[in-house]
């Protein structure tokens, strides 16, 4: 049997079905029919309480006429525009939005079609404003390990999730990497006051080793997100971060693909630490899940080096600017905002971890449930006190996943949660309207689900 979406009703081309190729060539997909509200229906009739968004895309669930009728608006009146010639209003309307959602230092934005396509352009135009300004020597990026920013190459070599690293190593630039603070596995014996400054210091370390003149910028998540698991990091961490980057130059460019907007009970991450980037990066949610996207906000120092400088921002695609895609997302930050959609994800998601945290006591398997708003992990091991990780074979974090999807439930998978090769997790990311007794309902699924798994394994 084929792994692809339509290959039941496929075209045959000299003997084969035309397929669209997806991760697991070897998986029979289940096939899903429509979405209503917070949940999904599969082709057997199957309800399913969408627990994961999507992947943290669904901001506003799968039923917004609101939007849907701007982006039919748009489409009827001007369906596109080539952003190197032209632009049209509903582009500056998008950047209007985006501006009421962002610090007041980010002044201008770039829009293109997926969280990859951002990080990629944010690092290109973090490379062109060091030449606008004169220092072409900086073109190093240094990341974090355990970090993930798309799948194309120059986001893989400065993220640092190794199993989706490996096959493609000889093609990724050799950029450093730092390790992130993880409050569940800091191992630290010392103050965990002092954890979040003693993580940043190791960038200080990367930038001196790789030669401060050769470093352009540093990048992380806020919150690190679908490869650690809703990993927070300690109060004092980012701003030493920032501190650490001005001093030497270096900018900083925030990852905010999963969490803008509203995700963590703020409209970016950021915003829980007062911490102003050069560059954020923002895709899934920003425009509900009804288009692709990718948004780089930039701060107004950082565009003004192009504008006194050569004037050129060397990069474009195709789609930039879409105005489509402008439509959808303008009209999802306003509902968003008349909704006041991060203080109900706030809410929201201290319901949905109230409701988790009893899995501590009635599941050994249970390591960690953390997070903040609607971003939630839920780490797995096989011993609580060492916090051993489940061996891959054990494909924990997947079998979970089905019993869930069994149960009525979808949740997101995580695996290498511990190092990038090993250890299982699961993200609950859900629509950002859902309610309290939907909290529970999540959370109740998860526990039989997790009971089912138990019982497979034998360690219940
Ligand atoms: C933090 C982060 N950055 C970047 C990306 C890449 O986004 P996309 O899959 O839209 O290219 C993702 C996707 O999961 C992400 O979670």
């Amino acid at each position: 049997m084929s792994s692809v979406i339509g290959s039941a009703q496929g075209r045959h081309l000299a003997g084969r079905v035309a397929t669209m190729l997806q991760p697991d060539l070897r998986k029979d997909y289940p096939r899903l029919l429509r979405g209503e509200g917070v949940e999904v229906i599969d082709s057997s009739g199957h309800r399913l309480l969408d627990a994961a968004a999507g992947v943290g895309v669904l901001a506003l669930g799968y039923s917004v006429p609101e939007i849907v009728d701007a982006m039919s608006a748009q489409a009827y009146r001007l369906p596109y525009v080539h952003a190197m010639q032209f632009t049209t209003d509903v582009v500056t309307e998008f950047a209007a939005e985006l501006a009421s959602v962002c610090p007041n230092e980010i002044s201008d934005f770039f829009v293109c079609c997926g969280g990859s396509e951002a990080m990629e352009s944010a690092l290109k135009i973090a490379r062109q404003y060091h030449v606008e300004r004169g220092q072409g020597t900086r073109y190093q990026f240094i990341g974090r390990w355990q970090s993930f920013h798309g799948n194309t190459l120059a986001t893989q070599a400065v993220g640092g999730h190794l199993a989706r690293r490996r096959r493609h190593l000889p093609l990724l630039l050799p950029f450093p990497h730092i390790e992130p603070p993880n409050c569940y596995r800091c191992g630290s014996m010392e103050n965990h006051a002092d954890c979040g400054i003693r993580f940043a210091e190791y960038l200080r370390v990367a930038i001196e080793r790789a030669g401060p003149e050769s470093v352009a910028g540093f990048v992380m998540e806020t919150i690190g997100g679908s490869t650690m698991g809703a990993v927070v990091p300690p109060d004092n961490y980012l701003r030493r971060v920032r501190e650490i980057c001005d001093e030497y130059g270096v900018l900083l460019i925030l990852d905010e693909v999963f969490t803008a907007i509203g995700r963590s009970g703020t409209n970016l991450a950021l915003d829980h630490w007062n911490v102003v980037p050069d560059l954020v990066v923002m895709g899934k949610g920003v425009a509900a899940g009804f288009v692709p996207i990718g948004v780089v906000g930039i701060r107004e120092g950082v565009a003004r080096a192009f504008e006194q400088g050569s004037g050129l921002l060397e990069h474009n695609f195709t789609f930039a600017s879409d105005p489509i895609v402008c439509a959808a997302g303008a009209a999802a930050i306003r509902l968003m905002a008349e909704r006041d959609i991060a203080s109900h994800a706030r809410q929201a998601g201290s319901w949905l971890r109230d409701a988790l945290v009893p899995l501590m006591d009635t599941s050994d398997i249970v390591g960690d449930v953390r997070g903040k708003g609607l971003l939630i992990g839920i780490e797995f091991v096989q011993d609580r006190d060492s916090k051993t990780p489940f061996p891959a074979e054990a494909r924990l974090s997947r079998r979970l996943t089905e019993k869930a999807y069994e149960n009525g439930l979808i949740v997101y998978p995580g695996t290498g949660t511990v190092d990038g090769l090993i250890g299982d997790h699961v993200t609950l990311c859900p629509p950002l309207i859902i309610t309290e007794e939907q909290t529970a309902e999540i959370a109740s699924r998860l526990a039989d689900s997790i009971r089912a798994v138990e019982a497979d394994l034998g360690v219940s």
